[in-house]
């Protein structure tokens, strides 16, 4: 009698507990599909692949494909753009992206071997238009001997045949000294593709860079919230501590107003607070008046101690902004229809060993969620034991994520 009840407790216990994000990849080490293993003993001989120095860190979906991408942080990353198969094993190769001869460049090469070479991407996008946009900042080994290989481009492809429909260097105007653009978000409709604009964060050099598609011709924004909060600038994860002075990074857009044009979310990576602004302004910037725009950035509000983030993603369906938590190991959401208050912003999972700095986040077409986790400041800053699964990959229903949360 008492052992039934028990179980019936439990099962209670279980059904109220909200869903969980199901592991889906998980590695210790990354390794790639080769052309044969004679090509990857050669790749380890010269110095093309150190296995150790590869860590995934951005992610994006295209139907049976997940992007997953391999900055060149060191020395010795075979390939930088890269996917999986969704249905595939959990620990499976990384195919290069769109093949491994455009991604496996020397790090002291002098220029891109091709249009479609890859050099170094940390985020993609993937449009409704079938394309992805790979913003490569063609930097190879950025925390050993610094190789600017290429100058920083917008890269897009075509996924349904793979191949490169442009490849756009940005100008000596859209960059400062310490300029670094690790980020893409893609403002398009479906029935409009060649109209597209790509807003480009500067992390290092605390702007964006907004791109477009139809005049092929980019320009750059700056403004006072682009900036990081000094007081925001400390971390510790995984037992190791770190200060950053990282501005504006993560950038997420909303549905379209009813004036036809979306809101962009915004906030630096040391920052607590969220800003936005109309992406009319980004798109006329170069015509208005920078004095009266300043007041079109709006401050939504502050999420409270600790909660700094380094990706976000809006949910169309849910109308939830969903977000990183790097210094609290999971994942926070904001319903945009409530006030801007930590109380509205929820860590809806947390988990020092699953989610030890969960890198990057999307919610894809079918209304999923995926996040990926990479040990990034162990990696940096000491080294990962290669024999602990350090890279995982997770994804959950958007709907389920925020149920029975004040997101809902
Ligand atoms: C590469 O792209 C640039 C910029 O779009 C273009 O000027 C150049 O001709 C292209 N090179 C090749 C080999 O296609
Ligand atoms: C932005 O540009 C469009 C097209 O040129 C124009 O119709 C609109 O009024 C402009 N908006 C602002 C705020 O300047
Ligand atoms: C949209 O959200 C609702 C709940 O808010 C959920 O039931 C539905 O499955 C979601 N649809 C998609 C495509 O995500």
């Amino acid at each position: 009698m008492r052992a039934i009840s028990l179980i019936i407790a439990l099962t209670a216990a279980i059904s109220c507990k909200a869903a969980l994000p199901e592991l889906r990849f998980a590695w210790k080490q990354i390794d790639y599909i080769w052309d044969s293993s004679a090509q990857r003993e050669t790749a380890v001989q010269n110095g093309l692949f150190v296995q150790a120095n590869n860590l995934p860190l951005g992610l994006a979906r295209w139907k049976n494909k997940l992007f997953v991408t391999v900055p060149r942080w060191k020395n010795g990353v075979a390939s930088s753009l890269n996917y999986v198969d969704i249905d595939g094993a959990q620990d499976q190769p990384l195919k290069a992206y769109p093949s491994l001869k455009d991604n496996l460049v020397s790090d002291t090469a002098e220029s891109l071997p091709s249009n479609s070479s890859i050099i170094s991407v940390f985020r993609v996008f993937v449009d409704p238009c079938d394309r992805l946009w790979v913003m490569d900042s063609g930097l190879a080994d950025i925390v050993g001997s610094p190789n600017q290989i290429a100058g920083p481009s917008v890269v897009i492809f075509d996924l349904n045949t793979n191949k490169l429909l442009h490849r756009y260097f940005f100008k000596v105007s859209d960059m400062k000294e310490d300029s670094f653009f690790a980020n893409i978000v893609v403002d398009v409709d479906k029935d409009t593709c060649d109209n597209a604009f790509a807003y480009i964060p500067d992390l290092g050099g605390y702007g964006v860079v907004v791109y477009s598609l139809k005049q092929d011709d980019s320009w750059r924004i700056s403004h006072h919230y682009f900036h990081f909060e000094p007081l925001a600038g400390s971390y510790k994860v995984g037992g190791i501590e770190f200060h950053w002075t990282d501005g504006v990074f993560a950038l997420a857009l909303s549905e379209p107003r009813e004036n036809g044009y979306r809101t962009m979310f915004f906030h630096a990576f040391s920052s607590t607070k969220e800003f936005c602004v109309s992406t009319e302004l980004l798109r006329n910037y170069t015509h208005i008046d920078k004095n009266e725009a300043f007041h079109d950035f709006k401050l939504l509000g502050d999420r409270g101690e600790r909660t700094q983030s380094s990706a976000s993603y809006y949910d169309t369906n849910t109308s939830v902004l969903f977000y990183t938590q790097i210094n609290r190991d999971g994942v926070g959401c904001w319903n945009s229809n409530k006030p801007y208050t930590p109380g509205n912003n929820p860590l809806l999972f947390t988990d020092s060993k699953l989610f030890e700095f969960l890198n990057d986040l999307k919610v894809d077409e079918e209304g999923i969620l995926w996040l990926l986790s990479d040990k990034l400041p162990r990696f940096l800053y000491k080294s990962l034991d290669p024999n602990e699964i350090n890279f995982r990959i997770f994804s959950i229903k958007a709907s389920d994520a925020i149920a029975g949360s004040t997101c809902e």
